[in-house]
């Protein structure tokens, strides 16, 4: 019984980080598809590249850039900065 919870648990632990859900507080500003900004209208995610998405989550993330994305951007992961770069880019 012992073994099979702990099976269990590492199994969701394994899926939840394969899995890294976009937050759904981004999609305040963002819309679930990255294509708004109810902030800074001119910068909506979904007209960037994969590519350029992830960079700009980066400098987010390290403060180099932005304002409200500084704080937004901190706790995201790497596999999550990967899955916004894959969902929202422009297609
Ligand atoms: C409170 C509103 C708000 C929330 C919530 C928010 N953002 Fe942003 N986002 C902005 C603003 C404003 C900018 C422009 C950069 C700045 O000033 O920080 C931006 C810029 C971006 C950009 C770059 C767009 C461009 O064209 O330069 C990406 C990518 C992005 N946000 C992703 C996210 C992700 C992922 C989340 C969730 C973790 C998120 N945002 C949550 C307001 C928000």
């Amino acid at each position: 019984m012992k073994k099979i919870v702990i099976a269990t648990i590492a199994a969701l632990a394994v899926s939840s980080t394969l899995m890294a859900a976009i937050p759904r507080s981004c999609n305040a500003c963002h819309g679930d598809d990255g294509s708004k900004n109810t902030v800074k209208k001119d910068l909506v995610p979904n007209k960037l590249s994969s590519a350029e998405i992830s960079t700009k989550l980066h400098a987010f993330r390290a403060g180099t850039e932005g304002t409200v994305m500084k704080v937004m951007a901190k706790p995201l992961t790497d596999a999550q900065i990967a899955e916004v770069a894959k969902a929202w880019a422009k297609k």
